[in-house]
This record gives structure tokens, C-alpha cells and sequence, in this order.
């Protein structure tokens, strides 16, 4: 593998062993914090490759007893999400490379369709910060901040991410709710 990799899979099966997602996600937290920004982890370039049509996802690393994957996002210059969830999982978010924009929201659904407000402002998020996502209350955007360079993240999910609610904003000023299913890019 790669240097930092052994490091990261190590730190992460210990924090995972925690009995709760508040404590597991301050464990990871601290362990990406940590690596990132010692800038400890030595990605290969095929995970640090943007593309065309959308940021890519690539699957790092799946924990053979499945309590979470490690994904890498790379981000090319206008990049970024819809609001969206996290499928239910925890999620640990950190930035490897450039400078990301996030933004976090409420969603409330009511009658027809759902409200959807920004909670406080974006904040830029440069290497080695990590954001922690925990269910119910984990929707965000997420966006390169960069105009002319990629940007790569690192996240950490507890479990295996397939799926999660996007929210895309209607005519009316309401927002509809889709379930967008994930893959991994090459
Ligand atoms: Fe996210």
C-alpha cells in the first residue's frame, strides 16, 4: 500500500470499537485531523484524479468486518452536491487537498414537499479539518472551493454507503426529496 495507509486503517479500527457514534466520530475526527494534517497520507494519484461530468467517489478501503469504508473524493473547479444525507450511517468528512466549501442545512418535510434552510454560514474547510455527521440531524453541501484546482477529500462512513437522499429545490421554493443510488468510480 501507501505511506499513511496502514496508520489510517489502524487508527480507525480502534476508534470504530467505541460503543457510540458520538464517541466513534470524535475518535475518527481526531484521527483524520491528525493524518491530514501532518499530511501523513501519501494517496496514490488514481484517487486524486477529478472527471468531467461529476466529482469522483472511490472506494480506499472496506473494513473487513464491515463497521466502515473509506472513500476519496476528488473534486474538479465548480464542483459539488446537492443537499443531501448520509443513508442513515455516520459520516466523518475530511479535507486531503485544496480547500472545500460546506455548508450545513435543516430539512423539514412538511405537507408538500420539504423546507430546506442553511443553518448558520459556509465555512471553508482547509487540509486537515474533518466534519462529523451524525443521523438524524446531517445534511449538507459540499463544494470545491477552489476556482482552478482540485480539491480531494477523505470520508469515513459507519457501514457500507449505497444510497442517500438528495434534495433539490423546486419552482415553488419547496425542495423534492430523491434517493440517488452511490457507486464507486474506477
Ligand atoms: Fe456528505
Amino acid at each position: 500500500m501507501f505511506p499513511g495507509f496502514g496508520e489510517l486503517v489502524a487508527r480507525l479500527d480502534k476508534s470504530v470499537a467505541a460503543r457510540s457514534f458520538e464517541v466513534i466520530t470524535a475518535g475518527v475526527k481526531a484521527d483524520l485531523e491528525d493524518l491530514l494534517g501532518r499530511s501523513a497520507l501519501a494517496l496514490p494519484d488514481r484517487f486524486r484524479q477529478p472527471r468531467a461530468d461529476c466529482y469522483a467517489r472511490r472506494l480506499l478501503y472496506q473494513d473487513p468486518e464491515r463497521r466502515y469504508t473509506a472513500v476519496v473524493m476528488a473534486w474538479g473547479p465548480g464542483q459539488g452536491t446537492p443537499v443531501h444525507d448520509h443513508g442513515g450511517l455516520w459520516c466523518v468528512e475530511g479535507v486531503v487537498e485544496g480547500e472545500m466549501a460546506v455548508t450545513q442545512y435543516d430539512v423539514v418535510p412538511e405537507e408538500d414537499g420539504f423546507r430546506v434552510r442553511a443553518t448558520g454560514t459556509p465555512l471553508t474547510a482547509g487540509v486537515g479539518t474533518a466534519g462529523r455527521l451524525i443521523p438524524p440531524t446531517d445534511y449538507h453541501v459540499l463544494a470545491n472551493a477552489q476556482p482552478d484546482a482540485t480539491s480531494v477529500t477523505l470520508h469515513i462512513y459507519g457501514g457500507n454507503l449505497d444510497g442517500c437522499r438528495i434534495f433539490v429545490p423546486r419552482d415553488d421554493g419547496r425542495y423534492q426529496q430523491t434517493v440517488r443510488a452511490l457507486s464507486y468510480h474506477e
